[in-house]
C-alpha cells in the first residue's frame, strides 16, 4: 500500500524530540543546520547519528571537514533553531549574532546549550533522501545544571514541564 507522504510527516511528528544545531567549521566559514533527526548509538565506542537531506548545504561539508559538533537547545534557543533552519543565512557570517566558541575539534558551540558533542566522521550511510551520519563522539560537553529542552512535537516547538517528573 502506498504511503502518503503528508500521513507519514504527520506520524512522523507524533514522536517528540529535542532539536540540535549540528555545527562545523569549513575553512575560514562556520556552518550551521537545524537537526532533529538525531539519536544515540553506541556506548562503547561512544557513536551517535544525525540524518542529513541530501539536498542540505551541510551534507558535503560534513563529509569534506569530516568533524561536526551536536548542540542540544535550551528552551530559550529557539531563535537558533529558527535561524539555522532558514534559508539565506549562507551570504553573511551565520555566527554573527550567536554567542559561540571554538570547540576542540574546531566546530562552533553554541553558547547555552544544554549538552553537546563534537565527533569525527565514523561513517556514512545512504537513507533514501537523506544520508545517515555516524559520529564518534571525541568530546561530550555537559553543563552541570539541567535545564529545560527545546522540544519539537505534532509540527510545533514545546515546552517541557521541568516539574512533571515520574518518581521511578
Ligand atoms: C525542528 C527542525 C528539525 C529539522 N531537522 C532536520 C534534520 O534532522 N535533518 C535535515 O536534513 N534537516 C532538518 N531540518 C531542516 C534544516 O534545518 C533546513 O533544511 C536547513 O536550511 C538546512 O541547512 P543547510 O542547507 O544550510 O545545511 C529541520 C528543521 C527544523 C525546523
Amino acid at each position: 500500500m502506498a504511503i502518503d507522504p503528508k500521513v507519514f510527516r504527520s506520524a512522523l511528528g507524533r514522536f517528540a524530540t529535542g532539536v540540535t544545531v549540528v555545527t562545523v567549521k569549513d575553512g575560514a566559514a562556520a556552518h550551521g543546520m537545524t537537526a532533529n533527526a538525531f539519536s544515540s548509538v553506541s556506548l562503547d565506542p561512544p557513536l551517535v547519528l544525525v540524518c542529513v537531506d541530501r539536498k542540505a548545504n551541510s551534507l558535503e561539508i560534513i563529509r569534506r571537514t569530516k568533524r561536526f559538533a551536536i548542540n542540544f537547545l535550551a528552551e530559550e534557543q529557539k531563535g537558533f533553531s529558527d535561524w539555522f533552519a532558514g534559508k539565506g543565512r549562507d551570504a553573511a557570517d551565520q555566527f554573527a549574532g550567536v554567542p559561540h566558541e571554538a570547540g576542540e575539534n574546531g566546530s562552533p558551540i553554541l553558547k547555552g546549550h544544554i549538552g553537546a558533542l563534537e565527533c569525527g566522521l565514523h561513517e556514512e550511510y545512504a537513507g533514501g533522501d537523506h544520508s545517515i551520519f555516524l559520529g564518534r563522539v571525541t568530546r561530550v560537553l555537559l553543563p552541570e545544571e539541567v535545564r529545560a529542552p527545546l522540544l519539537f512535537y505534532a509540527s510545533a516547538y514545546r515546552k517541557m514541564n521541568m516539574g512533571a517528573a515520574f518518581d521511578s
